[in-house]
């Protein structure tokens, strides 16, 4: 496929480039934080402190860079800032009270002036964390680490907390993971091995989350999705699974946003033993059983229809340690299908990768082929190729 083809085809790849970012990724966390506000300014949920699991090539830490270090703003939350500097604009000139109606192609808009909100934050730490070697960001500690190996924990500790014990260490807001395993194309084995990134990722994330805190992860859904979704509900106390629209519909791909991390008094995880959580342990689910309503379809002021399992069904499920999260599709919906092919601008040039994989799994391979002459056979040495492979 040509670069200009696939700048057509994936619209997220191009504004990837345009945009400067290292990876089309990028804007699932931007549209994740659109939906659920993770980069939260205002205490209690105010974010500063971050570890970025699986960070390679690096988008997410640059998200997180520009957001919590430079304090710049994207997606939703830049609109609105826009508008409010609009406004802000408008009232200066017309020296009027600082609310303002401005005309727009969808109807008049009431929008009441505010000062932009985002500021550089004070204490900001990000540990990204990735098996590959990654191109440096500014302001990220970066740590080259397998999040499956027990020693990887102590590092991390380390690497949030220098000048202190692992016993004593302060915590992080947000722990954000978009691990996915080289997918072989044999989805149950591909599932098996996200979701054992997955677990580590929790385990990582619930030895150095404040109670309160958040935790988000690539999962892929699976036929047994719902066991999974059992065990964070009895961590966090709300747990959705999101779709940004970046994301292609045609993959399995999708995110399981989990907040308000709940700690389980006398249990201490275990990368040797995942999750074990106590059987005992009474949790969010049970306060949400007690609260499902008896009727099946609401209608909401908004003229939202919500639909809920009845409360029998969803008792019997977590009988069998199931539990069903609320999924929610998350990006505006104007923002660019991922499944759809675009016409390109005029006089578009199509651009390079802002940067390439510093070491990729595969260069190895390719460099193996490029020495014995390329693909399809299309070799210098066609015998010695013959008898070695
Ligand atoms: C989809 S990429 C992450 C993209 C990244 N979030 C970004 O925005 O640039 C998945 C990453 O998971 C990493 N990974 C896979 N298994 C891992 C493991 N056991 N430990 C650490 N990183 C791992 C891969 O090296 C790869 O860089």
């Amino acid at each position: 496929m040509g670069k200009s083809s696939k700048d057509k085809r994936d619209a997220y790849y191009r504004l990837a480039k345009e945009q400067n970012w290292r990876a089309r990724s990028a804007f699932k966390l931007i549209q994740l934080d659109e939906q659920f506000d993770l980069f939260s300014y205002k205490e209690p949920e105010k974010c500063s402190r971050v570890v970025d699991l699986c960070a390679a090539p690096g988008s997410w830490s640059q998200v997180l860079s520009r957001v919590l270090i430079k304090g710049e703003s994207f997606g939703r939350r830049a609109w609105m800032e826009k508008m409010d500097a609009l406004v802000n604009e408008v009232n200066l000139a017309s020296q009027e009270a600082p609310e303002a109606s401005i005309e727009t192609e969808v109807g008049s808009l009431n929008l009441k002036a505010q000062k932009p909100v985002l500021q550089p934050r004070t204490n900001v730490k990000i540990v990204a964390i990735d098996l590959q070697p990654m191109a440096p960001l500014d302001g990220i500690i970066q740590l080259q680490a397998d999040i499956t190996h027990p020693s990887t924990v102590g590092r991390m500790l380390a690497a949030l907390n220098p000048e202190k014990s692992e016993t004593e260490y302060e915590l992080v807001d947000l722990v954000i993971s978009d691990g996915a395993p080289d997918v072989t194309g044999l989805h149950d084995l591909d599932i098996h091995i996200q979701s054992q990134l997955l677990y580590s990722a929790l385990t990582l994330a619930i030895r150095v989350l404040r109670p309160g805190g958040k935790f988000v992860a690539k999962i892929f859904r699976g036929r047994d999705v719902d066991l999974i979704f059992a065990q964070f509900k009895l961590l966090f106390r709300r747990v959705h699974i999101a779709k940004p629209r970046s994301s292609r519909a045609s993959s399995i791909e999708a995110f399981v946003v989990c907040e308000d991390y709940t700690p389980i008094p006398g249990w201490t995880p275990d990368l040797g033993r995942p999750v074990n959580i106590p059987d005992t342990a009474k949790t969010s689910i049970e306060d949400d059983l007690e609260n499902i309503p008896e009727q099946k379809r609401i209608v909401r002021t908004d003229g939202v229809v919500e639909l809920s399992l009845p409360r029998k069904e969803a008792t019997e499920l977590r009988q069998n340690n199931r539990w069903i999260a609320p999924f929610l599709a998350c990006g505006d919906l104007d923002a660019f299908d991922a499944d759809a092919t675009y016409r390109l601008p005029p006089g578009h040039v199509s651009l390079e990768p802002v940067q390439p994989p510093t070491a990729p799994p595969y260069k190895a391979a390719i460099e193996r082929k490029r020495a014995e002459g390329g693909m399809y056979g299309k070799t210098k040495n066609k015998g010695q190729i013959s008898n070695t492979t």
